[in-house]
């Protein structure tokens, strides 16, 4: 196991009516901003339940953050809450709105261009504003960690930042307030967080046993949980698994120790940027074909992988890697995400503009051996269509 440092100061209020829960946590004296999108904040109630709980403070509305949170609509919030002298940004919906309070939450307080904080993947950030979560939407894991991932059209970015002053101060998990979640927005969470397992799971072994059974708790877990989520919209229980599931997939706790991958992530915000596919709609094309095309460096850890999560024993080992393979596509499917790129209408792909994009973005050396070389990248794409 390697040398680790773990630290998460995010508080997590989880269950039913913990919506209630923030007003002990924002000083009565706050000038609040409520970040949010609009429809899932508002569908599921917790919008109401916010301002209910906080009908005491001083508050300032801030919606219309949409999916892959765009920069230019993020310096309106920015200017907004330097106009209303904001101290404290409450996020109420998904990893978009909660990924778009982190970032405001430095550029805020920040005297220079607000894009620099963009450089160095974050290191830059000296000060931040507290920031909470209210989730709606479990996927990202975002309401317990330090990162943001920020999307700018203009210049055609999608980026991770990352920084420990992003960690939000707390996290409320009300399962309740995902039965509005449309199927679609179900699967997505479910694929997202399995993919997260995944990139910190999928590597080469360090024998970090701990770290290896929490990782195939969790998958074990979304695969029980997730198609009944799908079957059961309104099962407490089954969204409470999930939503617990997301938060611990990538809170720093699994991958603490090992090596990481987050070669499918990466690629895949480029094909977001160019294409318009949902974060987890990539993920879906994406990590069926890579783990085909990395096997010779994965294939330690697939064939546990498909052992422990799959039962799959029998047959030679090239038999056994596939099937590990074809089971987790045919999971990604169940969810109802097509695992080829023409499923989301995108017949084909400008392969070298995807490498260009990467190169531009300093992605050379991706994956836990950063090893994953143009030429892996043109195949990877071609089998995903
Ligand atoms: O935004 P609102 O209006 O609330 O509507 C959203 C949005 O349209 C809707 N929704 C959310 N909760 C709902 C609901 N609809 C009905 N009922 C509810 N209870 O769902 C749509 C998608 O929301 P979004 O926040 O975009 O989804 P998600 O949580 O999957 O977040 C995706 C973003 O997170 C980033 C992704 O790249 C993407 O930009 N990620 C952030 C990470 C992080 N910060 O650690 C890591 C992840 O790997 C990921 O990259
Ligand atoms: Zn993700």
């Amino acid at each position: 196991m390697f040398n680790f440092t773990f630290h998460n100061p995010t508080k997590v209020f989880f269950g039913k009516d913990t919506i209630r829960l923030i007003a002990g946590e924002i000083p009565p004296v706050a000038r609040v901003m409520i970040v949010h999108g609009g429809a899932g904040g508002r569908a599921s109630g917790a919008l109401d339940e916010v301002g209910e709980a906080l009908r005491e403070v001083d508050c300032t509305d801030f919606g219309g953050v949409a999916p892959n949170p765009e920069y230019d609509r993020m310096l309106d919030g920015v200017a907004l809450a330097r106009e209303k002298k904001i101290d404290f940004l409450l996020a109420v919906g998904g990893g978009s709105v909660i990924d778009a309070a982190k970032f405001m939450s430095a550029a805020i307080p920040f005297a220079g261009d607000p894009f620099l904080l963009m450089d160095k993947a974050g290191a830059a950030i000296r000060e931040t504003l507290p920031v909470g979560a209210v989730v709606t939407l479990p996927a990202s894991g975002s309401e317990m960690n330090s990162r943001a991932i920020i999307s700018r059209k203009a210049c055609q970015i999608k980026k991770g930042i990352m920084n420990p002053l992003l960690h939000p101060r707390f996290a409320v998990l009300d399962p309740t307030k995902t039965y509005t979640l449309p199927c679609a927005q179900i699967g997505n969470g479910v694929v997202d967080t399995f993919v997260h397992v995944l990139e910190q799971y999928l590597t080469y072994p360090v024998a970090g046993e701990v770290q290896d059974c929490l990782a195939e708790g969790l998958l074990q877990a979304l695969i029980d949980q997730g198609p009944r989520a799908l079957a059961e919209p309104q099962n407490y229980d089954v969204r409470a698994n999930l939503m617990w599931a997301a938060t611990l997939g990538l809170n720093g706790l699994i991958g603490a120790g090992v090596p990481q991958d987050w070669s499918a992530h990466r690629l895949g915000y480029e094909l977001t940027v160019l294409y318009g596919l949902a974060h987890a709609e990539t993920l879906a094309c994406l990590v069926p074909a890579m783990l085909a095309v990395r096997l010779p460096t994965k294939r330690e850890k697939l064939l546990r992988y498909g052992e422990r999560i799959w039962g799959i024993t029998a047959g030679d080992e090239a038999t056994r890697l596939a099937q590990a393979i074809d089971r987790t596509r045919a999971f990604f499917e169940a969810m109802g995400l097509p695992t080829r790129l023409g499923g989301y209408g995108l017949e084909k792909v400008d392969v070298e503009r995807v490498t260009e994009l990467l190169a531009a973005h300093g992605m050379f050396n991706m994956g836990e051996r950063q090893d994953v070389t143009p030429d892996m990248i043109r195949d990877i794409l071609q089998r995903c269509l």
